[in-house]
């Protein structure tokens, strides 16, 4: 598990490197994520790499999300840092004894859960192609048939098995929504990893190109999200920041979707400003 989890570390900084391009060459990337424990997830990584519709979505939606919108990328690397977070979150709640509701309600296994998640993860702004108010409503239509496309190629799973993940996914998708409240515990990590790719300026809030606000000076403030065990929790979230100013994410927008996720009392979130010019005015901010 704890090579997992370090691998995992590498490849969200990594994605968190990668340039967001509108450009042919995002077709070429690839989506990571560590899977060589789980082979049924490894097979649906493979099928959406191949799958050039999807590619061509990510690409939409973020013409609409950053050319046009000027918002920040809700594209292929927004997808791959949200689908890294979503599988380290569930292994570790996995590690805390916390079932997923796939297994609890319908008998699956704890590997078909991680695929709800990075399936949802991949899925759940495809809707911005469209437009981006209630666009987790617009997602399932241009989510379903490419559910049905990559999941056809997996062997493992007939009607049933494949009827039933592609609920639980559309169902993440449409809880994602702010003010929806996620059924699943995949939904809810879904949810939450959505939020948590905030740092180096890439929180999901809409900034204003050039304003100074709370909004944008606190995007800025983050500097990393740490994961880890947690200690009388099953996770520990830690935002790292240089500047107090980030708390505002933390506080205010972070919690909003941490409260309505149903995760809350598997998580520990703190906050620490470890910039060494700033005058710390508190040591650690705890949720
Ligand atoms: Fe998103």
């Amino acid at each position: 598990m704890n090579d997992l989890i370090e691998n995992n570390t590498k490849i969200i900084t990594e994605a968190l490197t990668d340039p967001v391009q509108t450009d042919g060459r995002q077709a070429e990337a690839l989506i990571r994520v560590p899977c060589r424990h789980n082979p049924r997830l490894q097979s649906v990584v493979d099928a959406v790499n191949e799958d050039r519709a999807l590619h061509a979505l990510w690409r939409c939606a973020n013409i609409n999300a950053v050319d046009r919108l000027g918002i920040s990328d809700h594209g292929r690397v927004h997808v791959q840092i949200v689908a890294n977070v979503a599988l380290r979150l569930l292994r570790l709640l996995v590690e805390g004894g916390v079932q997923p509701s796939v297994v609890r309600h319908h008998g699956l296994e704890d590997a078909d859960a991680e695929v709800i998640v990075f399936l949802a993860s991949m899925l759940h702004d495809v809707g911005i192609a469209i437009h981006r108010d209630r666009h987790e409503e617009l997602s399932p239509i241009l989510a379903a048939p490419r559910l049905s496309a990559i999941l056809a190629q997996i062997p493992d799973y007939d009607v049933e098995r494949t009827t039933i993940i592609s609920s639980e996914v559309l169902h993440a998708i449409v809880a994602h929504a702010r003010d929806a409240q996620p059924l699943t515990l995949e939904a809810g990590i879904v949810k939450v990893s959505d939020a948590l790719d905030m740092a180096k300026g890439r929180s999901r809030i809409p900034l204003e190109c050039g304003k100074v606000n709370i909004h944008s000076i606190s995007a800025a403030a983050v500097e990393r999200v740490v994961i880890t065990r947690g200690d009388g929790k099953p996770v520990r979230v830690e935002v790292q920041m240089n500047n107090s100013a980030g708390i505002f994410q933390v506080g205010e927008l972070l919690k909003g979707k941490l409260d309505n996720s149903g995760l809350a009392e598997h998580l520990e979130v703190v906050a620490n400003v470890q910039a060494e010019a700033e005058k710390r005015l508190i040591p650690l901010f705890r949720l």
